[in-house]
């Protein structure tokens, strides 16, 4: 089956084409288009996602990417005659009212294919920017009745756990179960419990700050640029290949909790404090990014290590943005040897932090599971805390 799928919940605006088959808990996946425009650059001087501005450049940049991932898998064929009968532009125009150009846009574009050959439509329904999510479902929606495609709503989060189903390199990867989860992004710090697939149980999370979150914040305490996670990261590897002694040595809050919860506000704020009113030189940033790295690893290491003492699971999902990051990542591979019965699966680099392919993955493993969902045409809307459920 072919899902199209689409991912506005931040600030990366992203639609693919995916290729499925086989059973949900081990698909055959195929990315037969993939279009990402990153947000990154204009959100910069803001520090942080302006959600306005997300909103409006996801509005304007949808359409050019759904042609993108449309002809990128060969999926575009040329109406002779307009394809959109004047009820029909008039039911866009509705649907999308408060996104004018988005309307006028799709209008011309839909006006002069035909109908492609797309089983269904994956869009993220949330947690994210409701404004944001917003327009992704809007165009879904649009694309659902214009195609007669049915929609599938996903969660976002649910999106980063099974995006470990997509391998690249691999024709298909068989996920056994009981899995742990661990949630690393810009919003989310959490560890689940999956007894099955799409079956989730929330272990603990983030009582304050989420992990990519601390590291956006202290990129900025030291003037780096927006997302801080990457310029952190590099850092701290720079520091690393360096070698020298580290004078800098920061709290590693709740590590002796007796639950599954975390808290990086108290690591924030000890960086705050620690570097207050210092100038700091180039080296010294390394430093204190070294630092901050290694307290957020051995929390995240701790905890994992926790519950994979208390659940006997046989896999271990990492998720999320920061899962993007080396040193994490081989943090994980490590404690992943003193458990010999649990296999430790991570999506690549470039799915780890948002994309519309793991929502592409979703979508397949939700319209496998439960069929009638799927047939689910209209009826939702955009859920800005929305949580994991079964
Ligand atoms: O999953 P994601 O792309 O978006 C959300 O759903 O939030 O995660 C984004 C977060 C940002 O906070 C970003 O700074 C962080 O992931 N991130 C990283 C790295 N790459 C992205 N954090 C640490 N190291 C990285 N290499
Ligand atoms: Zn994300």
């Amino acid at each position: 089956m072919k899902i199209l799928s689409i991912e506005t919940s931040c600030d990366e605006t992203a639609v693919s084409i995916i290729k499925a088959s086989g059973k949900a808990e081990s698909p055959i996946i195929k990315v037969l288009g993939n279009a990402l425009f990153s947000q990154a650059k204009l959100h910069e001087k803001f520090g942080g996602v302006y959600p306005n501005l997300a909103k409006r450049e996801h509005a304007r940049n949808l359409p050019r990417l759904l042609h993108k991932a449309l002809s990128e898998a060969k999926l575009i064929r040329k109406s002779k005659l307009p394809s959109l009968s004047p009820k029909e532009k008039a039911r866009i125009e509705k649907e999308l009212i408060r996104e004018n150009q988005m309307a006028d846009d799709l209008i011309v574009m839909l006006g002069k294919i035909k109908k492609p050959s797309i089983d269904a439509i994956a869009v993220t329904q949330g947690p994210g920017l409701e404004p944001a999510l917003w327009v992704g479902i809007s165009m879904a929606k649009t694309l659902g009745f214009t195609w007669e495609i049915p929609i599938i709503p996903i969660n976002h989060m649910e999106g980063h756990i099974l995006s470990v189903l997509y391998n690249p390199k691999k024709e298909k990867n068989v996920l056994p179960f009981p899995a742990l989860a661990l949630l690393v992004s810009g919003g989310h710090t959490e560890l689940v419990l999956m007894s099955k697939l799409l079956s989730y149980k929330l272990l603990g999370r983030t009582r304050d700050d989420a992990v990519g979150e601390a590291y956006d914040k202290v990129a900025r305490m030291m003037n780096l640029p927006y997302p801080g996670g990457p310029v952190v990261a590099a850092l701290a590897e720079k520091s690393r290949k360096i070698g020298k002694k580290n004078s800098w040595v920061f709290p590693r809050p709740m590590i002796h909790s007796d639950d599954f919860d975390f808290s990086f506000s108290g690591l924030k704020t000890a960086v705050l404090y620690g570097i207050d009113k210092k100038k700091l030189s180039p080296r010294q940033k390394e430093f204190v990014a070294e630092a901050f790295e290694d307290a957020v690893v051995e929390v995240l290491i701790h905890k994992t290590r926790l519950a994979l003492k208390k659940y006997k699971v046989r896999s271990l999902i990492l998720g999320g943005g920061v899962i993007a990051n080396t040193h994490i990542r081989l943090a994980f591979e490590k404690l992943v040897k003193d458990f010999p019965e649990v296999t430790l699966f991570m999506p690549t680099k470039e799915l780890s932090t948002d994309n519309s392919i793991m929502i592409g993955v979703a979508g397949y493993v939700r319209a496998k599971s439960i069929p009638q969902k799927s047939k689910k045409k209209g009826a939702f809307s955009a859920i800005g805390n929305l949580r994991l459920s079964s």
